[in-house]
């Protein structure tokens, strides 16, 4: 499979969305990546509803929406109705995870976990056939454009390896500090989407960050 690139919104430009958007749009990235953070799981508040709401009626790609919040679960279907496509949550606030993610399906949407960087893969061993992506924190949740943590690329390897042996239809999301300069090692490590903030957004020219991410591997087979 092709991977897909996912510009992380956090990093646009917020006196004027709709530029930043219309550029997304036009470009070869595959989604919106869209970060909601509630100042309790993470120590950071960023949008609610009604922005990804307005987000959506300007996206003309699906809106991957990512969740750092606490009892995810009061919201899922409010998310839904917002225009979410994708819909991820934090293994690490939910303790009845497979409830969960049956209700992400019942809304219609594809269900993410994500995973803290101290958290293992082998959490999800039990999990990981319901699920349809797997987001791999490269970063401590909560801000953009932190270092990567270069832990990362075993981690990947592991859930790949994981994801082969129970024939899970997984993608493998890494969200945290992704450039072109780590890009390529993800992919052969077993990455399948790339959120890509301030690589993308703070760039002279996004648009030639988003197709050089996404020609990454482009005439060579490295998985
Ligand atoms: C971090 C967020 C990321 C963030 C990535 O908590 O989940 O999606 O926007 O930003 P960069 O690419 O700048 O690290
Ligand atoms: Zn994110």
């Amino acid at each position: 499979m092709k991977h897909l690139v996912a510009p992380s919104v956090l990093a646009a430009d917020f006196s004027n969305l709709k530029k930043d958007f219309d550029l997304v749009n036009q470009s070869n990235a595959d989604w919106f990546h869209v970060d909601v953070m509630d100042g309790q799981f993470v120590p950071n508040i960023s949008f609610g509803m009604s922005i990804i709401k307005t987000m959506h009626g300007m996206a003309e790609k699906p809106l991957d929406v990512h969740l750092m919040i606490l009892q995810p679960e009061k919201y899922i279907e409010q998310f839904r109705e917002c225009g979410a496509e994708v819909i991820t949550v934090h293994y690490e606030a939910c303790p009845h995870l497979h409830r969960t993610i049956q209700q992400i399906h019942a809304t219609g949407a594809q269900a993410g976990v994500a995973l803290n960087p101290h958290t293992p893969v082998s959490v999800l061993e039990n999990i990981i056939e319901y699920i349809d992506l797997v987001c791999i924190m490269s970063v401590n949740p909560g801000f953009g454009g932190q270092k990567f943590i270069y832990e990362t690329l075993p981690k990947v390897k592991k859930l790949k390896d994981m994801i082969i042996v129970k024939n899970s239809k997984a993608k493998i999301e890494i969200d945290g500090g992704v450039g072109l300069q780590n890009a390529e090692s993800l992919l052969k490590a077993g990455a399948d989407v790339l959120v890509a903030g301030s690589a993308v957004f703070k760039a002279d020219d996004p648009l030639d960050v988003i197709s050089r991410l996404k020609n990454i591997g482009k005439d060579t087979l490295f998985v």
